[in-house]
């Protein structure tokens, strides 16, 4: 295993122990890329979803905030193009029934060889026979790997023998292998719809279809699916699967009522729905995850002046946070990567275990949402400003179309950025000495879910009475506090290493007598004593001195 999984590995199974984050529906057997956020993952989320709505609303004032159905009219993804066109290529190993998403496949270089990795050597002899019996060729077999396999030009591959430079067959294949197996034994790419579709209202959609296999029994294949498409579409409502559609087709509303001056935004932050095939990495790609979005309008032809600044606020927030800010980059797509609305976009991408890959994306989209929308709806959604000529005719008061510029973060993804780069090992002595690794999550203060734990040294002799009084005051100051008597100090200070409480206060029995508490650094293990009327406020200060 290397070293990079072995990491995933850790922080996987201390999400689990500390109570982060749960396989969902875990006691029937899990339910594939769902997850739940349990009582310290839940805290951890909302923190970081509250910095990103405290530094994208309340901190602005040109950025108004929203907060829309997850259903809405089935319209709304015609016009965006999610109903035609949010499709991921499907592809099927021929031999291992692997499926997989094309435009996430490796691809060999040409002059590579194709090693096709099983999983144990039966499996290995059993591929190998079906490779031979189908295609007609003879294979090396080292271990679990099949060998004899070359690219020889940019969408073919060859078979050879050992010790020969000549193959003794030529194949064609799209270009890329199957990610677990390496296998260029390829199905043809399908186009698979990513939206959930459910039904609406008292609607008996099996009764309905039934009705219509039974009164159409002579239908083929094609046109049997093209009618029950049809059957079902009427009623048909789908999740969305992304927030940022409702911010363009509530922007008149929002502009209207709180009377927004170009340049100006829409922020949402919320649970999308995808249903991915190719669900990896723990919680970075699921069906079910959060968003965080937000909608720029701007004057048409100066969206590269607000793409590059939302590009260098959006990254400096991320780095804001944490302990690597050189982790965190910004990548500009290359023109063949643009989706059909952007005219430019860049990704912010976070080194993970498994190298650079995307947290959110800055996009550059045109008018084409709003226009989409317009023709859709009908609706005028447009934008007049009276101070500026139109270019057109060159008479004052110009009626346009904004620009959008849009950064979209993932909120589940931003988390797991985050539990990336608060995890820490160190060696330290434990009381006797002896060289131990102390885990801990060395989360921003303001992301970690406790703030502050309140620990009276023993259960007994007043001090759980102290320790309850100085957690009321906590709350009172609005610091999330958390009141901790199980198990010896030592155990209850590991402990809050590993959730990320950033300090710790201690009552012991001089507590009595010289109303002071000790406060334990988590960074730094340093403990000082403090009085106990004096404790919010230090703590308060501590916290704010870490502002961004
Ligand atoms: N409105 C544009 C939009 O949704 P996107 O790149 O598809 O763009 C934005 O999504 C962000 O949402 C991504 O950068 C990622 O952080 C997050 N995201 C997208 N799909 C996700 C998934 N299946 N699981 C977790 N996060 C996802």
């Amino acid at each position: 295993m290397s070293d990079d999984q072995k990491i995933m590995d850790k922080i996987i199974s201390l999400s689990k122990q500390r109570g982060f984050i749960f396989q969902s529906s875990e006691i029937y057997g899990g339910l594939k890329s769902a997850y739940d956020y349990g009582p310290l993952g839940v805290e951890l989320k909302r923190n970081i979803m509250n910095e990103w709505w405290r530094s994208m609303v309340h901190e602005r004032e040109e950025v108004v905030g929203l907060d829309a159905s997850i259903i809405m009219h089935p319209k709304v993804w015609e016009a965006s193009g999610h109903l035609a066109g949010f499709s991921d290529p499907l592809v099927d190993c021929l031999i291992s029934k692997e499926r997989f998403r094309a435009d996430k496949a490796p691809v060999p270089a040409i002059g590579d060889l194709i090693n096709v990795s099983c999983n144990d050597k039966g499996q290995a002899k059993a591929y190998k026979e079906e490779i031979e019996i189908k295609f007609d060729v003879s294979l090396h077999r080292n271990g679990k790997v099949l060998e004899g396999l070359k690219v020889i030009e940019k969408n073919k591959f060859g078979f050879f023998q050992k010790d020969n430079d000549t193959p003794t067959k030529i194949f064609d294949f799209p270009g890329y292998v199957s990610p677990t197996f390496g296998s260029p034994f390829l199905s043809d790419e399908k186009q698979f719809n990513l939206m959930f579709r459910s039904q609406i209202g008292a609607v008996d959609a099996l009764g309905d279809i039934a009705n219509f296999v039974n009164d159409n029994k002579d239908l083929d294949k094609a046109a049997m699916k093209k009618g029950i498409e049809k059957v079902v579409k009427d009623s048909a409502v789908y999740l969305r699967p992304e927030t940022a559609q409702a911010m363009f087709v509530q922007f008149l509303n929002c502009q209207q009522t709180m009377s927004m001056k170009i340049p100006f935004g829409i922020a949402q932050m919320g649970k999308s729905f995808r249903n991915e095939i190719t669900t990896e990495h723990y919680i970075f790609r699921s069906c079910e995850f959060e968003q965080m979005e937000m909608e720029f309008f701007v004057e048409p032809g100066t969206q590269k002046k607000w793409l590059d600044y939302w590009r260098d606020k959006r990254l400096e927030w991320w780095k804001s946070f944490a302990n690597y800010p050189d982790n965190f980059i910004y990548r500009k797509h290359e023109k063949d990567e643009l989706a059909h609305y952007a005219d430019a976009c860049y990704d912010i991408e976070y080194k993970y275990p498994w190298g650079f890959d995307e947290l959110e994306g800055v996009a550059s989209r045109t008018d084409y949402d709003l226009k989409k929308h317009a023709e859709y709806s009908g609706a005028k959604l447009s934008y007049f400003d009276q101070q500026k000529e139109d270019p057109e005719s060159g008479k004052m008061g110009w009626r346009y179309t904004p620009y959008v510029i849009e950064p979209a973060a993932g909120a589940t993804r931003g988390l797991l950025v985050y539990l990336i780069d608060a995890y820490h090992e160190e060696s330290v002595k434990d009381a006797k000495g002896n060289d131990t690794t102390r885990v801990v999550m060395k989360f921003h203060p303001k992301l970690a879910p406790f703030k502050v734990a309140i620990l009276p040294l023993i259960k007994k002799d007043g001090l759980p009475e102290i320790a309850r009084k100085i957690v009321a005051d906590f709350m009172k100051a609005g610091i999330n506090a958390k009141y901790d008597e199980q198990h010896a100090i030592g155990k209850r200070y590991r402990r809050h290493d590993e959730v990320g409480t950033p300090y710790c206060l201690t009552i012991d029995n001089d507590t009595k007598e010289d109303n002071c508490v000790t406060i334990r650094d988590r960074d730094t293990m340093q403990q000082e004593r403090i009085a106990i009327e004096q404790a919010v406020d230090i703590i308060k200060k501590k916290l704010s001195q870490s502002n961004i």
